[in-house]
């Protein structure tokens, strides 16, 4: 186990597309490395279901910014998984639901919005400078200079077949076909957009995870980190931390 020294700041971006298993890998590779886990696209989500709740459209662009950018949004790191909270209130499973993973999209794609997410993202940053941050524009964009930047992808039927999968634990039966469908939509809507596309970012460790199953995706991931980040990290002997 690798622990980072507990003074530095510390940053590693994970971006990639929907299906590759992004949140589950960072949120574990967090906690193998004693970081705190930041997961942007469920501030995405709670900014579009709190958009749908105040009967604003989703692809009004200057109103979501202004909700964004009046909205208090913050993780509690001492629950596991991290729990977000929009304005005092856990958004729990919420933020999950296909009605607003329809409108998602139109939230995420307006600029203003966007631009509201990164200072959000950089102001959790600044106070926790130590995260795993996963997303579609952490490495690209909002954290650029960052540590490590990783990028996941998959074949996108593998992608499918894993969305199938976990929508039948939670009682959701779809075809393979309609979630493919689906897949292939967001992945064009999120790489076109003029702000912010899905890209892979500058210096980036590419990782395909279609032929590997999350523990091993999980034990490469360490292995880049402790490649890349030299001195920062230490060994859990020389800091003290016992696992
Ligand atoms: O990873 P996810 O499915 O929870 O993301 C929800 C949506 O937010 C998805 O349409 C991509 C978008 N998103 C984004 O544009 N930029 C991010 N940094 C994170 C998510």
């Amino acid at each position: 186990m690798l622990v980072v020294s507990a003074t530095a700041s510390f940053i590693v971006t994970i971006d990639g597309p929907a299906g590759t298993g992004k949140s589950t890998v960072a949120h574990r590779l967090a906690k193998r490395l004693g970081l705190e886990f930041l997961d942007t696209g469920a501030m995405y989500r709670a900014a579009a279901l709190t958009a749908l709740e105040r009967g604003i459209e989703p692809a009004d662009g200057p109103r979501v910014a202004e909700l964004v950018r009046g909205m208090d949004l913050h993780f509690d790191w001492t629950s596991d998984p991290p729990e977000l909270f929009a304005d005092g209130v856990a958004v729990g499973e919420r933020i999950r639901t296909p009605e607003v993973t329809r409108a998602v999209s139109a939230v995420a794609s307006n600029p203003l919005v966007r631009a509201a997410m990164v200072e959000s993202q950089r102001l959790i940053a600044a106070r926790h400078p130590r995260l795993v941050t996963e997303g579609r524009d952490q490495g690209s964009v909002v954290f650029p200079d960052a540590d490590v930047r990783i990028y996941l992808d998959a074949r996108p039927e593998v992608r499918a077949s894993r969305r199938v999968d976990q929508l039948r634990v939670k009682g959701i039966i779809t075809t393979e076909a309609e979630v493919l469908a689906n897949i292939i939509e967001r992945d064009r809507l999120d790489s076109s957009r003029r702000d912010g596309p899905l890209v892979c970012p500058n210096g980036a460790a590419v990782v395909d995870t279609s032929a590997i199953d999350i523990d091993e995706v999980i034990d490469r991931l360490e292995e880049i980190v402790r490649d890349r980040a030299g001195s920062v990290l230490v060994s859990p002997h020389r800091s003290g931390h016992r696992p």
